[in-house]
């Protein structure tokens, strides 16, 4: 095959790879940018076999040209694939998962593997891995290696490294190759080569996710690559006073944007990193945060030039583009063990990055229990100065965080309300983590109540983006009944209660508009009557106005836990009727560990008990549930 010109096959991955001589692609289906983490390592792994890979995003590719690859000798198409919510892909890999399912043609003698990411506190752990890889198994399909499936519940690095490790053996045994013996000479490797200033200050990037000077120049339409930069018209303390944890109540300004949202969306938020953090990394590696560089691919063929947008200043990137506070991972650890200077400190990052049995042991005791960002890894071995431009072609990017709006569009038109519960913590290690985006929220918050009210307006906030939020709205399917008259049971403890206020407004408004409302029971629960019961008042209003049937369980107000399970139990014949006579919705939202999974054999146990079923049809029956949309869960952990 003739090595075709670039410039012409700008969109083709294959020809990308043609060009430069790769064999092997790896697609990533990320939300978060741990499958994209995932599949940069992959391809680093690969050099070590000779092989030289192409990382992609199959939203930015025609995944028809799969089947174009097949002729490419020894090729292999890897899929690091995230399974996100209730069984769905990732945004980036809705579209190649649609046309799998539906139209994918015939792929005999794609040599492919897949490895999966979920969390098995969700029901659905892992569909989107497990149903790529036995979707290219019926398309014709060679699978090189069984598919992985990584847990983030439980140690993901673990489940990732272990399957690499099988993989690479079945593609040695394939394609008969061996392990490049010197493997530590692709240690240093850089993938990105630092290009210094100056630059004109109309090129550098200022924190801008998208377009450069988007902040300056909003041009709607708003979405993942362009947010809306959201004034916040309001914030207010939810807990009582005295309580020692803290949640709060932000009011986004949305009005004059295009941007429309239903009760029971996700508005994401950017967040942008605590200036202490930023200011010690600087310290710590004695560097000037304010010199503008760029990193620039040095595969000119790779389908992503920078690692995040460039040019920029130090600062800029460790302030909004780089994840300073997660747990590094140990390929992390292997790339930085060279800038230790003392022996102690490079053979502890060696030994963690190595993933030996005793390197494993390590870097869980040390790295994961010891909860070690790469602050504190650079605080805890002073020799360890990596140079910060490698640095941040190392650390994974920040990411938007998804919050479930707690206003309705009926009442709120122009406003997006977000409940938010403060995160902010002690490591074993004796530091205080505050969570990245909430701590934005609780600064904006403590700056606008240190000028003594509330109400905040928009001139205050000026163009400074610390004080506005980059958002955008990500469309969900949790949606209150088609009919005003079906009722509704609502279950959310903590701010699981976020989407329900949506909901318990929109009911209220349908009401006021003289519109027949059916039941709507809300089952919220907290720890203390005096302390964390959220929009109390207002739920009071609700119940007032006959909008609302409310029950509240209090965990720690007696000396036996009372959890909203506990009083679904008890309820149970009633919610059986709802369920049964009445064809009730039901709803759950929050935590997902431990909450939904109860809520979930609650359901099964009044199932078996009020319909008098065997567990098996008890368990057929809820699932049925799930699939006519009657049950719909919004959780996270
Ligand atoms: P981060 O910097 O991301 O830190 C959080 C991480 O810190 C955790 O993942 C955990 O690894 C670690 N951590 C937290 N506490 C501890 C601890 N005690 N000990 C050790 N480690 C700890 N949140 C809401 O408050 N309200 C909502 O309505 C809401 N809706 C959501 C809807 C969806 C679909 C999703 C996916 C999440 C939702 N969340 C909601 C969670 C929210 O997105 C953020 O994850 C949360 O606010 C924390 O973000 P952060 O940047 O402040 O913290
Ligand atoms: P706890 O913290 O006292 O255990 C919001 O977080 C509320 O949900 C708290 O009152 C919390 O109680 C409670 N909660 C904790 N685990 C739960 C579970 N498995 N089911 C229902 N509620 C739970």
């Amino acid at each position: 095959v003739g090595k075709p010109s670039i410039a012409s096959h700008e969109g083709s991955f294959v020809d990308r790879m043609l060009h430069s001589g790769k064999t092997m692609v790896v697609f990533y289906g990320s939300q978060t940018g741990t499958a994209e983490d995932f599949a940069q390592r992959m391809a680093k792994q690969a050099k070590r076999y000779g092989i030289s890979a192409a990382v992609c995003d199959p939203e930015e590719c025609d995944m028809e040209e799969l089947q174009r690859l097949i002729a490419i000798d020894k090729h292999l198409a890897v899929f690091c694939l995230a399974t996100y919510g209730e069984g769905d892909p990732t945004d980036n890999a809705q579209e190649f998962y649609e046309w799998l399912r539906e139209d994918g043609r015939e792929l005999q003698n794609l040599h492919y593997a897949v490895f999966g990411l979920g969390n098995k506190t969700y029901e659905h752990y892992n569909a989107i891995g497990k149903n790529v890889d036995k979707r290219l198994d019926e398309l014709g399909g060679v699978r090189i290696c069984e598919v992985g499936l990584g847990d983030d519940d439980g140690n993901i690095e673990d489940d990732f490294m272990a399957w690499t490790t099988t993989f690479w053996e079945n593609v040695c045994q394939k394609y008969e190759l061996v392990i490049n013996a010197d493997g530590s000479s692709f240690i240093s490797m850089r993938q990105y080569k630092l290009v210094d200033g100056p630059f004109p200050p109309e090129t550098v990037f200022t924190g801008e996710i998208g377009r450069i000077k988007s902040y300056e120049k909003q041009k709607p339409p708003f979405d993942l690559r362009n947010p809306y930069l959201a004034p916040v018209l309001a914030s207010r303390e939810l807990f009582e006073e005295g309580c020692l944890r803290s949640c709060l109540h932000l009011e986004l300004d949305i009005s004059n944007t295009r941007i429309k949202y239903e009760a029971g969306d996700h508005v994401a938020v950017f967040p942008s990193n605590d200036v202490v953090l930023v200011n010690r990394i600087g310290e710590l590696l004695n560097a000037n945060l304010d010199e503008v560089i760029s990193l620039v691919n040095v595969d000119e063929d790779a389908q992503k030039k920078n690692p995040f947008p460039c040019p920029c200043s130090y600062r800029t990137a460790l302030t909004y583009y780089l994840d300073l506070t997660s747990i590094l991972n140990t390929q992390i650890l292997k790339d930085i063990a060279q800038y230790a200077t003392e022996e102690n400190d490079k053979a502890l990052l060696t030994l963690m990055g190595s993933y030996s049995e005793e390197g494993k042991v390590k870097y869980k005791e040390w790295v994961l229990d010891g909860y070690r960002s790469v602050v504190h890894i650079l605080e805890d071995l002073p020799s360890l100065k990596p140079p910060l431009d490698h640095l941040c072609e190392l650390l994974p990017r920040l990411h938007p965080r998804y919050y479930s709006i707690s206003s309705s569009p009926k009442v709120h038109p122009t406003c997006v309300h977000v409940t938010a519960v403060i995160v902010h913590y002690e490591t074993p290690t004796k530091r205080t983590v505050k969570g990245v985006a909430t701590n934005c929220f609780q600064e904006l918050y403590t700056k606008h109540h240190a000028l003594g009210h509330g109400q905040h307006n928009k001139e205050e906030n000026g163009c400074d983006i610390a004080g506005r939020f980059p958002i955008y709205i990500r469309k969900s399917t949790f949606r209150l009944p088609f009919k005003f008259q079906t009722p509704i049971i609502m279950i959310g403890p903590g701010t699981g209660l976020a989407p329900f206020r949506g909901f318990i407004q929109e009911r209220h408004y349908f009401k006021t508009q003289g519109k027949p409302i059916g039941e709507t029971i809300l089952y919220y629960g907290c720890r203390n009557h005096a302390e964390d019961y959220l929009y109390r008042d207002e739920l009071k209003y609700f119940v007032d106005e006959k909008v609302l049937e409310l029950y509240v369980a209090f965990s720690r107000d007696q000396e036996e836990k009372i959890y909203v399970t506990h009083l679904l139990k008890k309820h149970g014949e009633k919610i059986w009727k709802l369920i049964k006579d009445q064809n009730a919705s039901l709803y759950v939202c929050g935590d997902a560990k431990n909450m939904a999974r109860d809520v979930h054999s609650i359901l099964i146990d009044i199932s078996q008990t009020y319909g008098e079923m065997t567990p098996e049809r008890a368990t057929a029956f809820v699932k049925e549930l799930t699939q006519k949309g009657r049950y719909s869960q919004d959780v996270w952990s």
